[in-house]
């Protein structure tokens, strides 16, 4: 302590300051990586639930305290040495080399929503809440890697005649088709030049809807299963099979800082997704560092003032889908979320009411240990929503993050776990050396499979039934609404 007393002493005023405030905010900035793990959209469920990322993190917060150790131990040597010999080198090529971390990854994940890999294609989004005629208002979005201008044409026929442009330059455009009519062909185009496209919306009957939902195609990974995904969308666009929409419940990438992924999954889906009313629905790997952005300006578009941000209500000829913001579990259920829905709840629906929630991760699954962790029945998940679901009557929950097909029904609920659309599918959960278990309230289990999961609201029953990318039944269920 004496000899770090004299070398300071020893120092002007400005180098003392630069000595001790590099190596503090070195220090201070390397700490903070912690505290960007847990409270990070993208990361606070990483850290939970991979031991792995924990460990990273721990050893880059480690490191944060070894500079200013080495600090000390460079002026106790150099006193000893050479007690005249002031400012030390060595010490200050430590200090700023200490900062090399800190600035390095926050420079990487600052600059990834600037890392855009081009062009994406256009998706006929659905929008929250419902328009005049019982049925959501739609955009059709795109993104220009070039800020430019932009117009839409759209009508209720070929000849359109309803001409919206952009109000200025820019990336984003996203063109709101609102007042829908129901059971209505309406045609669009795109700068008045090229392809034509049409969409049909939902028909005008009360508690009527039929649509098509599956999750985690995972865009980028290696041991994905493209061929499923396009074999899947065939179905979807397959105007015999009569799909009225389309949700992606998820994981839609790998890894949500790579904007490639994200181009390679709108290229893919645009052709279907400019004819069938699509919403997808935010996973866990669609946000890793920084990804949030890349998926809110290609598919809740900030620009329209009433699109879907992370979690949000639609309404379908009386029928209440609530999508939630729940990615690995409860760390993305905000108060701000929770209050919400309730409170959307309790004010807008009834219990008799179709009432359906869909989000990514899962509340009952069965599952095995991954990385330490559990993937099956979530506690705190279940813990937090059966006593709501149950109190306001909710009918169905859609979800995925688990690659398997199942369902779960408890206490009159019916949990469908739809990881089918490409992600490489997980093992059986009792096979040979795993750890794992069955879900509570499993009546059909499947893994090794790809595919969707076919929704059709009838009035009062809906008809469930899983199917394989060829369009087969693998499984079917009815469900009376309550
Ligand atoms: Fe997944
Ligand atoms: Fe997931």
């Amino acid at each position: 302590m004496k000899k770090i007393k004299e070398f300071f002493a020893n120092l002007t005023k400005k180098q003392k300051i630069s000595y001790i405030s590099i190596i503090s905010i070195a220090f201070l900035l390397t700490e903070s990586i912690l505290l960007w793990a847990v409270t990070d959209r993208g990361m606070k469920g990483l850290f939970e639930w991979v031991n792995y990322i924990r460990t990273y993190v721990y050893y880059i917060c480690a490191i944060g305290f070894i500079f200013p150790i080495i600090a000390v131990i460079i002026i106790i040597i150099s006193q000893n040495m050479n007690p005249a010999r002031k400012p030390l080198k060595a010490l200050m090529v430590m200090a700023i080399f200490s900062l090399i971390i800190p600035i390095g990854f926050y420079g990487f994940i600052g600059s990834i929503p600037l890392q855009r890999s081009g062009d994406k294609a256009p998706q006929l989004l659905i929008l929250n809440g419902s328009g005049a005629n019982g049925i959501p208002n739609m955009a059709v979005s795109f993104w220009t890697k070039e800020k430019s201008t932009n117009s839409l044409n759209w009508g209720t026929t070929e000849s359109m005649g309803t001409k919206m442009n952009d109000p200025k330059k820019s990336n984003i455009h996203a063109f709101l088709l609102n007042d829908l009519l129901p059971n209505t062909t309406y045609f669009y185009q795109i700068n008045d030049v090229g392809q034509i496209y049409n969409f049909t919306t939902m028909p005008d009957i009360t508690n009527t809807f039929k649509f098509m939902t599956t999750s985690d195609p995972h865009f980028g990974a290696d041991n994905a299963n493209r061929t499923a995904t396009y074999k899947i969308l065939d179905q979807l666009a397959d105007p015999a099979n009569g799909y009225q929409s389309f949700f992606m419940l998820g994981d839609m990438v790998e890894m949500g800082n790579n904007d490639a992924q994200y181009k390679e999954a709108c290229d893919t889906f645009s052709p279907v997704t400019t004819h069938i009313p699509f919403r997808p629905i935010i996973g866990n790997h669609d946000v890793l560092f920084g990804g949030h952005q890349f998926w809110v300006d290609y598919f809740s578009p900030d620009i329209i003032e009433d699109a879907p941000r992370d979690y949000f209500h639609i309404k379908v000829n009386g029928i209440h889908i609530f999508v939630l913001d729940l990615e690995w579990g409860t760390e993305t259920y905000t108060k701000a979320q929770k209050e919400w829905f309730e409170k959307e709840l309790n004010e807008t629906t009834d219990p008799d009411d179709w009432i359906l929630v869909m989000n990514h991760c899962f509340y009952y699954s069965s599952g095995y240990l991954v990385d330490g962790s559990e993937w099956w029945d979530q506690q705190d998940m279940i813990e937090t929503f059966k006593p709501v679901f149950e109190e306001h009557g909710i009918d169905m929950v859609f979800g995925g993050h688990n690659h398997i097909f199942e369902v779960l029904e408890n206490g009159g609920i019916y949990y469908n776990i739809i990881g089918g659309l490409g992600g490489h599918p997980d093992r059986y959960y009792g096979g040979e050396g795993m750890v794992g278990q069955a879900g509570t309230g499993s009546i059909y289990y499947s893994t090794d499979i790809f595919g969707f999961l076919e929704v059709d609201i009838q009035g009062d029953t809906a008809y469930l039934t899983f199917k394989n990318p060829e369009n087969q039944s693998v499984y079917n269920y009815t469900v009376n609404r309550l």
